[in-house]
């Protein structure tokens, strides 16, 4: 089975108790739930993981590279500022979701930019705890189109 990372950065720990009227009140738990079932739905097994810290984030893309078959990213605040991220996922040449929970545009300006875009093969913003399931569909779809392409 097709191995997906979903990766959470910074502050998504507190997810249910920070800001809900942003964020929704789904914990990080329930998403991981959601995500568990959709996955088992297309036939993908997930890795889902959460940090704090960039160098840890960074790791785990690295590690990705060597064993998943995509990527979810929502690297939180790293989003508009670390060009860390996005360098461990332009290396890693896989399909990468980045999702964000809020409609990052319609909030201030400051998160407009994002760097994991620039190495991103697709976005989801704005959609709440959806977003994941979405994300995971989509990475399914690709991931299908990649073994068909690397088949002919
Ligand atoms: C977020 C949006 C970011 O701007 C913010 O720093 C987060 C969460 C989201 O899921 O909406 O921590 O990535």
């Amino acid at each position: 089975m097709p191995t997906v990372f979903i990766l959470n950065g910074p502050n998504l720990n507190l997810l249910g108790v920070r800001d809900p009227s942003i964020y929704g009140r789904d914990t990080l738990a329930d998403i991981e739930e959601r995500c568990l079932a959709r996955a088992a739905a297309l036939e993908l097994q997930i890795d889902f993981r959460q940090t704090n810290h960039e160098g840890q984030l960074v790791d785990w893309i690295q590690e990705a590279r060597e064993s998943a078959d995509g990527i979810i990213l929502n690297a939180g605040a790293l989003t508009h500022t670390s060009v860390a991220v996005l360098d461990a996922l332009s290396a890693a040449q896989l399909p990468v979701i980045e999702v964000h929970l809020s409609n990052i545009f319609r909030r201030e300006s400051f998160r407009h930019h994002s760097y994991v875009s620039l190495a991103a093969t697709g976005i989801i913003c704005g959609l709440g705890a959806q977003g994941y399931e979405r994300a995971l569909d989509a990475l399914a779809n690709l991931i299908e189109q990649e073994s068909d392409e690397a088949n002919q």
